[in-house]
């Protein structure tokens, strides 16, 4: 097997010990970024006057023929080679001779790793931003179609006050916006670069590290080159990051799930994002919801993988680091499809306008405008409540809802009550009341969706170091 290291050994390594150690069946993803970090690093080089210019072009133009050969399927990312670092250093110097081995000088496998999975990891925030961008755009959407969708809102799953679909819509754009704005933050401190330095105590040769940082379009070169070579939080912030997203999915999810129900049916999922069963001909499953759920568990998995791996690492590389990788790649892999997935599955979904409204008019949600009814006929808000609390309790024997209660059946509850109280507990009119900042009332909706509006168009327009940080999936 091709190894960069083979000079103080006198025997071949064992074929387990390969098997357990190797990243490269895993870390050739990886090739795109160290060939991009492999070219940064050449031109810093030949201007420091470390390589000749020479040596220079043999290297550059050897990596890009080998980018070009990868591009076009004429060279197959795969074969005998410890990991992916060793893959391009071999076929480089089977394609240009010496030059080749020229390259590696001033750096390191572990500031090589380090910057990769940097490059790696600063790409894939700007994509899942992305696609998050488009998820909230779907969400606004739905929001503005929905202000005068009336629902049931919920606490502890019964039915509690009339709310509006947008309302709940907006509650899910909050989370995924909360989302967006930890991943720009995340971006943000984590593009420094770790190149140059070395193993880990940087090296002696004259190299600029603030140059090679400028060409991969790092904000600037990191500082203490211990913590580059060792430093994986940016892994572990990503991973947190994806583990609230996942989360904020699965709660979407779970609702989907359940408003997907026979009993509730105020959601049909389009056919594209359901299965049937095997068995019973009659069942059109939300298995896509499901695996939304499910695939959550296997996202935190991973985030506690890494900072069970991290744990107790001295300084500065340990062999430990190189399992930053596949529960990584796995939960940015797994994320991402979520992401999508959970937007064409809102997107193409059918509500039931109907079974919503009539559901809300069902469960007492008005119960709430009831008393404050009272409230404003002078009647403290506390015995308010108790007045109502027994309104409920007489319906519920009776088999009926408050609408249905004579005006003479109200009395004998509170004189209080007089022809208004239908009105007042009407559900159209208990929502619109809804006024207050954030609240599902019309006027307060209206503000909520021109709020959210502006937050997209900025987050849109926004650049990373030059990078439009748009829709970029
Ligand atoms: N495959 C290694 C990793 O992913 C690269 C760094 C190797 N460094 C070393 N000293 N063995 O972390």
């Amino acid at each position: 097997m091709a190894t960069l290291w083979g000079g103080r050994f006198t025997k071949e390594m064992d074929d387990t010990v390969k098997l357990y150690q190797d990243s490269f069946p895993y870390d050739k993803r990886l090739f795109e970024e160290d060939v991009e970090g492999s070219l940064a690093h050449c031109k810093m080089l030949v201007r420091q006057g470390i390589l000749s210019e020479g040596d220079g072009k043999a290297i550059t133009d050897g990596l890009n023929s080998i980018r070009d050969d990868v591009h076009a399927g004429k060279l197959e990312v795969a074969g005998d080679y410890e990991d992916i670092h060793t893959f391009v250093e071999e076929v480089l110097t089977e394609r240009i001779g010496d030059a080749g081995k020229r390259l590696h000088t001033g750096r390191s496998r572990n500031d090589q790793i380090a910057l990769d999975m940097r490059l790696f990891t600063r790409k894939k925030i700007l994509e899942m931003r992305g696609q998050i961008l488009t998820l909230l755009s779907i969400l606004l959407q739905k929001m503005k179609e929905n202000e005068d969708t009336i629902m049931p809102g919920f606490t502890h799953l019964q039915k509690a006050q009339p709310i509006t679909l947008a309302h709940h819509m907006g509650s899910y754009f909050e989370m995924f916006r909360r989302d967006v704005t930890r991943l720009d933050d995340l971006y943000e401190r984590m593009n420094y670069c770790p190149l140059g330095s070395g193993a880990f105590a940087g090296t002696t040769y004259p190299l600029d590290r603030e140059y090679t940082a400028e060409l991969l379009g790092f904000k600037a070169a990191t500082n203490n080159s211990q913590d580059s070579v060792s430093d994986r939080d940016y892994i572990i912030e990503f991973l947190s990051d994806m583990s609230l997203i996942m989360m904020h999915l699965s709660r979407f999810a779970e609702e989907t799930v359940i408003w997907n129900t026979n009993e509730y049916r105020f959601i049909e999922i389009d056919d594209a994002y359901s299965t049937g069963s095997s068995i019973m001909p009659q069942k059109k499953n939300p298995d896509i919801a499901e695996l939304l759920r499910g695939k959550t568990g296997r996202v935190y998995g991973s985030l506690m993988g890494m900072l069970t791996v991290m744990k107790g690492l001295p300084l500065a590389y340990d062999k430990d680091i190189q399992e930053d990788k596949e529960g990584y790649f796995d939960a940015v892999d797994t994320t991402m499809l979520s992401i999508e997935l959970a937007g064409q599955m809102l997107d193409t979904a059918r509500f039931n306008e109907k079974r919503m409204a009539d559901s809300a008019s069902g469960g007492f949600t008005n119960a709430t405008d009831a008393a404050d009814y009272l409230v404003t006929k002078g009647i403290p808000f506390r015995d308010a409540h108790g007045i109502i609390g027994r309104i409920v309790l007489y319906c519920i024997e009776k088999n009926k809802s408050m609408n249905e209660l004579s005006l003479e059946e109200y009395k004998t509850f509170s004189p209080a009550f007089e022809q208004d109280i239908y009105q007042a507990i009407d559900l159209t009119t208990c929502v619109e009341r809804r006024l207050t900042k954030g609240a599902p009332g019309k006027a307060a909706m209206d503000q909520e969706i021109t709020d959210s509006e502006e937050f997209l168009a900025g987050e849109k327009a926004r650049t990373f170091q030059g990078i439009p940080g748009g829709e970029i999936s």
